[in-house]
């Protein structure tokens, strides 16, 4: 299962990009809104495509199927790479329809059931980002979803690749992992969590006690 980060902030995205374990990144309006104002979206969008490289999805504000698709040939024309994020709403399945008989590669977002992923799926996305922490949120289980929309993909050998988004904490990452999940999304908190063990910190300074201490005979010896 592939990492992606799920934030629109250049200096996290620099940083986990340095540690060589993400491969691509999501963002989204609400992510965006949280930068500074004065930058233009597609500033921000070229600058992390160059800091990471790899997928970027950059999502629509529209709700209607025309002006999705003047969004996405916008996006497109300041950022060719650049995977289109759609809303999972029946507009947005029309926009991934045309999009996707242009080769275009679409996310469509906010999957909260199995019908909708299979419905997505039919329309032609790429990627469907299943969200988890807002399905927990509202008592229901993400990850029960997630296991459901992967078991259907394996009865019946459905190629769009399976994001878990809305990831909350590190179990959602492993849970998504055995669960199926092509891609986690992962917000930089819980990413940086993630690579911690407080018996890896305990180990370390351990090794590097004794280190020192080997240091310090060789030289009185
Ligand atoms: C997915 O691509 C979304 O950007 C994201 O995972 C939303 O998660 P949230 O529920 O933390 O806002």
């Amino acid at each position: 299962m592939q990492l992606f980060i799920d934030s629109a902030n250049r200096d996290e995205i620099r940083t986990v990009a340095g540690l060589g374990i993400i491969a691509g990144v999501t963002t989204n309006p609400s992510l965006l809104a949280k930068e500074d104002p004065t930058t233009p979206v597609e500033k921000i969008i070229a600058e992390i495509h160059q800091i990471v490289g790899g997928h970027i999805s950059v999502e629509v504000v529209s709700t209607d199927t025309d002006g999705m698709i003047r969004e996405a040939e916008e996006i497109l024309s300041w950022l060719p790479e650049a995977t289109i994020k759609i809303p999972m709403i029946p507009a947005g399945l029309a926009a991934v329809a045309r999009l996707s008989q242009q080769e275009i590669p679409t996310n469509v977002t906010l999957v909260f059931s199995p019908v909708q992923a299979l419905a997505a799926a039919n329309a032609g996305a790429t990627y469907v980002s299943v969200f988890l922490g807002r399905l927990d949120d509202a008592g229901h289980d993400g990850i029960g979803v997630l296991e459901d929309v992967a078991e259907i993909w394996d009865v019946q050998g459905i190629e769009t690749q399976i994001i878990a988004a809305s990831v909350r904490h590190p179990m959602h990452i492993v849970r998504a992992a055995k669960a199926g999940a092509h891609i986690a999304t992962v917000p930089y908190k819980v990413l940086m969590q993630s690579l911690k063990h407080p018996l890896t910190d305990a180990g370390l300074e351990a090794f590097l006690r004794d280190a020192a201490k080997r240091q310090v005979q060789t030289v009185t010896v």
